[in-house]
């Protein structure tokens, strides 16, 4: 994980390196650091502090007590070695003739390590980045020019980094180098930036270069050259970056995640009217053609997290839909079991960030079996999005609140996009059936917005079991993959232990937990499973359950076993996630303000997960 930015230009840059930061604290939050070139007295001042950003901030006076118009910065999440200033980045050989800032995992590192100690080389942290700032710096000796030592250290690395890096013997420049992890180079009107998203330099530009694997950056105040591996010259489209600098603000919410709940209207929308076309689905643009989707006998749907559990919601729409079997799988179990994977099937990788670890190594793995890959992902140009076969973008904007929630729910709409196409290629829906669900999918925007408009009941119930210890969520079929992620929203933000279960599964272990008081959702959206379900809410209310009941206006009758109701608006039955989502969502996020924690961040996470 890890965040990394830099600047050189004619501003001053500390104060640019940490506005840069404060959007990149979402990919860890355990220590940060500065390092800044001053150009009068040509010394490099190194800058850290462990904790959050602003204690950095305030420890350099907002920057301004480190003067310089070329530096590089970092927010780190601790993979190697605890988190300490000692272990903050950037580090740097003893003298700061090199100075780098890593965002990524060395896998060897421990053999270079070996290699640089019997080199006279020693080592004053636990990190891995420490080895490759040593590994350049012993090349920068080998052969005197950056480039050189830069390429020769990235062909003894294994595993992923991004790399910001300033040599004391060349003022006013900045290296870069990338191999799976983000990586984006921008120019302003002062200057050049490197940062690991967009939201780090969209006040200073919108103009933006991809840096590509196994690639080098050399960025100096108004020029940027790009070269490969090979150190060969090589040429680069300049991209607009689309969004406004506004979706990367608070705008007026107290949290991110807030914010981006009330987004979701828009994002859906968005991303509905990317591929509805005069009410047709139309995917040409992602690669996909109704041919190619026609051919598909077999899905693989490979995610990690919350995109995972739309993967579950896509087997249960896609199988009932369109007749297509549907696998679906955790990256990380994926990669490693070797799966058996037929021919005419295709692998969807859903990804917000599009750079997660795993995720990219399945969708990889796919590639090498020669099966196509559809990549449903957020991020634009991110490693996911360019290696996919097929792309097809979510429009959620960018997403700052680590728990997802607008990208979650434009995943889902790419999948009954997908569900909704095949089923008509592949001739088992009538066109009648075909129009009804399109012209249905389009009512979902308003629909989510009533159900937002309801969020003072979900605050009051939230602020009631704030204290709970444990909360369980059931459900059948669709409505047990809704509850996976009103299950992981409760966790990951309000630490309060939950689990998902299939309602019928309980009796078989899991309802002798149940005792006096333990909240229990129970998640009844499913027409055809309502009765079976409200049969499991009666077995844990006989328990001592406190029962929270979910389901669709209309089914009044829940309140007859169910303590707490609340009711989102009839959709088709496909679709029920969209809204069913939307409280479950809300009351994580009220549990944990009510609780006082970082709702943004919360504790042990990052946004994007790089390392597997
Ligand atoms: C939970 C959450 C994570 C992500 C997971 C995959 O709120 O955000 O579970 O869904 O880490 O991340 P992406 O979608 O970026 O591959």
């Amino acid at each position: 994980m890890c965040g990394i930015v830099g600047y050189v230009g004619t501003e001053q840059a500390a104060p640019i390196l940490l506005a840069g930061l404060s959007k990149l604290e979402y990919r860890g939050y355990d220590s940060a650091g500065i390092a800044i070139r001053n150009e009068d007295t040509g010394d490099i001042t190194v800058v850290k502090a462990k904790g959050r950003l602003k204690i950095l901030s305030e420890k350099t006076n907002e920057g301004h007590a480190v003067p310089g118009t070329c530096g590089i910065g970092h927010t780190r999440w601790a993979t190697h070695g605890e988190p300490s200033e000692n272990n903050a980045h950037p580090h740097c050989t003893d003298d700061k003739s090199v100075v780098l800032v890593h965002n990524g995992i060395i896998e060897n590192y421990q053999e270079l390590k070996d290699k640089l100690i019997k080199s006279g080389y020693a080592f004053y942290s636990q990190t891995d980045t420490e080895i490759a700032v040593k590994l350049v710096d012993y090349y920068y000796r080998k052969t005197g020019t950056p480039l050189e030592a830069i390429s020769r250290a990235m062909l003894r690395i294994r595993g992923s980094y991004a790399f910001g890096i300033m040599f004391h013997d060349h003022p006013g420049k900045i290296f870069a180098a990338r191999k799976d992890s983000p990586l984006i180079i921008g120019k302003s009107q002062t200057g050049c930036l490197i940062a690991s998203d967009v939201p780090a330099i969209l006040d200073k530009t919108r103009n933006v270069y991809y840096i590509g694997n196994h690639e080098i950056a050399e960025l100096s105040q108004d020029e940027i050259h790009f070269y490969n591996i090979d150190r060969e010259e090589i040429q680069k489209e300049q991209v607009e970056i689309k969004w406004d600098a506004e979706s990367a603000e608070k705008g007026g919410y107290e949290h991110f995640m807030l914010k981006e709940i009330h987004e979701q209207p828009r994002a859906v929308r968005d991303t509905i009217g990317a591929y509805v076309k005069d009410g047709k689905i139309d995917l040409s643009e992602t690669g996909l053609t109704d041919e190619k989707l026609q051919e598909i006998e077999r899905i693989y749907i490979v995610a990690c997290g919350s995109a995972y559990h739309v993967g579950m919601v896509g087997k249960y729409v896609i199988e009932e839909l369109a007749d297509i079997p549907v696998e679906v799988d955790l990256a990380s179990e994926f990669r490693y079991r070797n799966p058996k994977l037929v021919k005419n099937s295709l692998v969807v990788i859903v990804s917000q960030s599009g750079e997660t670890a795993d995720s990219l190594a399945a969708l990889r793995l796919a590639k090498e079996r020669k099966i196509p890959v559809l990549g449903i992902v957020n991020v634009v140009g991110s490693s996911i999005a360019r290696e996919s076969d097929y792309i097809l973008y979510t429009y959620a904007g960018p997403e700052i609140s680590v728990a997802t929630t607008k990208a979650y729910s434009t995943q889902l709409i790419a999948m009954y996009l997908l569900a909704i196409q095949a089923a008509k290629v592949k001739d088992v829906i009538s066109e009648e059936r075909y129009a009804a669900l399109i012209e249905e999918l389009g009512t979902l925007p308003e629909k989510i917005q009533k159900t937002l408009d309801d969020k003072e009941r979900i605050q009051w119930f939230a602020s009631k079991y704030a204290n709970a210890k444990d909360v369980f969520f059931i459900g059948r079929g669709i409505d047990y993959a809704i509850s996976m992620e009103g299950s992981l929203k409760m966790k990951e933000i309000s630490y309060i232990h939950s689990e998902a279960y299939a309602a019928g599964e309980l009796k078989h272990g899991t309802i002798s937990l149940i005792e006096d008081g333990i909240l229990v959702v129970g998640v009844a959206t499913q027409a055809a499973l309502f009765e079976k379900t409200i049969s499991n809410m009666v077995e844990v209310k006989s328990r001592g359950a406190y029962l929270m009941g979910l389901t669709t206006y209309g089914n009044y009758n829940i309140e007859d076993t169910a303590d707490f109701a609340v009711y989102v608006p009839q959709t088709e039955s496909f679709f029920a996630t969209s809204l069913a989502i939307v409280p479950l969502q809300l009351m994580g996020y009220y549990v944990s303000v009510a609780k006082g924690l970082d709702v943004d961040k919360p504790r042990n996470l990052a946004k994007s997960v790089t390392v597997e």
